[in-house]
């Protein structure tokens, strides 16, 4: 049973399968109308739980979406209203839930309550986000990245900001795709050392700058996220916003990377902040194909996790 719970604990070879399969159903759906069904069905008789402990746009429609163009059925579950909000462990969750559904994809707080659920599921379990990771996010990106600009190999990959889950993705996306990553942010919020070692280990240059001018020369891609996470206290506001006011990504950074050199949000953002307007909305970003994307590269996914 394959389970998608991060990006290093799925091997190169199967990540790279994923993203073929992401972009072949993304071509052969080209020119149809959207709710038009897959010509393959893989899903078909399949029921999905799709559960959420945090808010969602695109991971919850995305996914709901996806489903439905590949035949199956979904159920949108929110935490607080599942027993699982009220005592039930998430092991005794997982096994019931095992009953009726045929796969997993949950969005929450605490690493371990998705680690519990894939331990004790008969079904295969995706990571839909929780406060340390996002690898479905990243997938779409990587995608995103070589549909614009080719093989995302040798690459240097410029992270500004806070070292959150997003990054920590990031970081396991350049040990398994083999590209380099410069992180530009204040020490307070730097990644884990548990990420960035793994990412060294896998041989690639992983940097730490405190400069964010000197971090993205030479940058293939610039990457941003939002500077308070769902799972950060609103008390940190002010203090994060202050930390972080030198790595937001304008104009004037962006012509520090290489000419083309593009623009990643996982979104949502939150313009003027992290990111100005005059970038998301310019030339050299893809924010948009990026959100596309999540359909295509968690339909491979799932058919990765159900060997369909
Ligand atoms: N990028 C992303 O995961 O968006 P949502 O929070 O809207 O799902
Ligand atoms: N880092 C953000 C990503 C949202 C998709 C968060 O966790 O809130």
């Amino acid at each position: 049973m394959n389970h998608f719970l991060d990006i290093h604990k799925t091997d190169p070879a199967a990540l790279r399968t994923i993203l073929d399969d992401a972009l072949a159903m993304k071509s052969a759906r080209k020119g149809l109308p959207r709710a038009t069904l897959d010509a393959e069905k893989p899903l078909d008789g399949h029921m999905v739980a799709l559960i959420f402990e945090k808010p969602s746009t695109r991971t919850r429609v995305s996914f709901d979406v996806g489903v439905r163009q590949m035949g199956g059925e979904t159920m949108v579950l929110s935490g607080s209203d599942m027993q699982l909000g009220h005592g039930e462990t998430i092991a005794d969750t997982a096994r019931v839930l095992s009953r009726y559904v045929d796969l997993i994809m949950i969005r929450t707080f605490d690493e371990s309550v998705l680690l519990e659920m894939a331990e004790y599921a008969d079904v295969p379990v995706i990571n839909g986000l929780t406060d340390r990771t996002h690898p479905c996010q990243i997938m779409a990106d990587v995608m995103t990245y070589e549909e614009h600009r080719g093989p995302i190999k040798g690459k240097k990959v410029v992270w500004c900001g806070d070292g959150n889950n997003v990054c920590a993705s990031f970081l396991h996306a350049a040990a398994q795709f083999q590209f380099d990553l410069t992180f530009a942010g204040p020490a307070q919020l730097d990644p884990e050392d548990e990420f960035v070692g793994l990412a060294r280990r896998a041989g690639c240059t992983i940097q730490i700058e405190r400069d964010a001018d000197k971090a993205v020369a030479g940058a293939d891609l610039v990457v941003a996220d939002t500077w308070v996470s769902m799972h950060d206290s609103q008390s940190t506001k002010e203090r994060r916003h202050n930390q972080l006011r030198p790595y937001q990504v304008n104009q004037e950074l962006m012509s520090k990377a290489n000419d083309n050199a593009l623009f990643m949000h996982c979104l949502p953002a939150h313009r003027e902040e992290e990111v100005t307007s005059e970038v998301m909305d310019g030339p050299n970003s893809v924010i948009f194909d990026e959100a596309e994307n999540r359909l295509h590269a968690q339909k491979a996914i799932m058919r990765y996790c159900l060997g369909r």
